[in-house]
């Protein structure tokens, strides 16, 4: 049985595999309509989230499966002190697979040991988010072309935004790739990930000002303060507004330049962005159900039945 805990879970030969499955999801949906007949997700999110959680229910939707499962911690027995583990034994008894969204770093993993059904970390705490990356390189693959030689800027909470960890991770992968950190100090990358890009010879930059790189960018990879993970709310006001992705600031980025974020956004991109061709977010969402699909067909080692 496979779980999904990391993007490193799969080589890069099963992901690009995964998302010629994911194209040809989006191409041929009809195709795909069945193939969960029968089968039950169970969604357990013990922190807030929209995109994460409904695309995981559109997917298995799509897929002609069923959902099941609960959006926050105070509406499962986790109030009631049931350990992860426990739930997930049960879970195991009612669904197929499940997909989990924790606030402490490594509890999917603590209730994939004990899992009877394949366990995909949809986000634990400030640590990992694969399939947020999933949708990000599946994204970059379509709009880009490719998954190397680009030089990819990422701007705002690099500290605990954990959708940047996991994409660091997955991109120090491919060839070519030349990473511009943008951050105020108090929200730099952690050492642990430069440790990572020292390791694998990545090339990398630290920047303050986005202004300063924005030109020489092939992909700008926004992402909001993560208000959650602060200590105190102060910080969080002074940092909240630190970038502004504004109309002024995209005049002098690439005609090719693709602007990415995980979505939600607060106001680090501006909505006059939003009808500017580069900006990718929003079909970045849509590309999240359709890596969601091809996810939950591999995991369940499903295909479809030719007719
Ligand atoms: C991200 C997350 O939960 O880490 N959201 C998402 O899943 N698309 C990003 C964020 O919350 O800022």
């Amino acid at each position: 049985m496979r779980h999904l805990m990391s993007p490193l879970d799969f080589t890069t030969s099963e992901l690009d595999a995964l998302f010629d499955l994911a194209c040809d999801i989006e191409k041929n949906p009809k195709k795909y309509a069945h193939v969960c007949d029968g089968k039950k997700l169970a969604t357990c999110f013990y922190e807030p989230s929209t995109r994460t959680r409904l695309s995981f229910e559109a997917a298995m939707m799509n897929l002609g499966g069923n959902v099941l499962g609960f959006s926050e911690a105070s509406s499962s027995s986790a109030a009631k002190g049931e350990s992860v583990s426990d739930t997930i034994r049960v879970i195991s008894c009612y669904a197929d697979i499940c997909a989990m969204r924790h606030p402490k770093e490594g509890a999917p993993m603590v209730a994939a040991s004990k899992s009877g059904i394949p366990v995909i970390n949809a986000g634990d705490g400030g640590h990992q988010h694969p399939t947020q990356t999933l949708t990000d390189l599946l994204t970059i693959r379509n709009l880009h072309g490719k998954l190397n030689n680009f030089t990819i800027g990422l701007c705002g909470d690099l500290k605990f935004g954990r959708t940047v960890h996991s994409l660091i991770r997955a991109l120090l992968r491919y060839e070519g790739i030349h990473f511009v950190f943008i951050s105020p100090d108090e929200l730099k990358i952690p050492d642990y990930i430069i440790d990572e890009l020292k390791e694998k010879n990545a090339t990398y930059e630290e920047v303050i000002m986005l202004d300063d790189v924005i030109d020489k960018l092939d992909i700008l990879y926004m992402t909001r303060v993560q208000r959650e993970r602060f200590f105190n709310e102060e910080d969080y006001v002074r940092l909240k507004n630190f970038y502004i992705l504004t109309k002024e600031k995209m005049d002098k980025a690439k005609e090719t330049c693709i602007v990415m974020h995980p979505l939600p956004r607060v106001n680090e991109i501006s909505v006059e962005v939003d009808d500017d061709p580069r900006a990718s977010y929003f079909k970045q969402a849509q590309f999240g159900v359709y890596v969601r699909m091809a996810l939950i067909m591999t995991l369940l080692e499903l295909e479809v039945k030719d007719a």
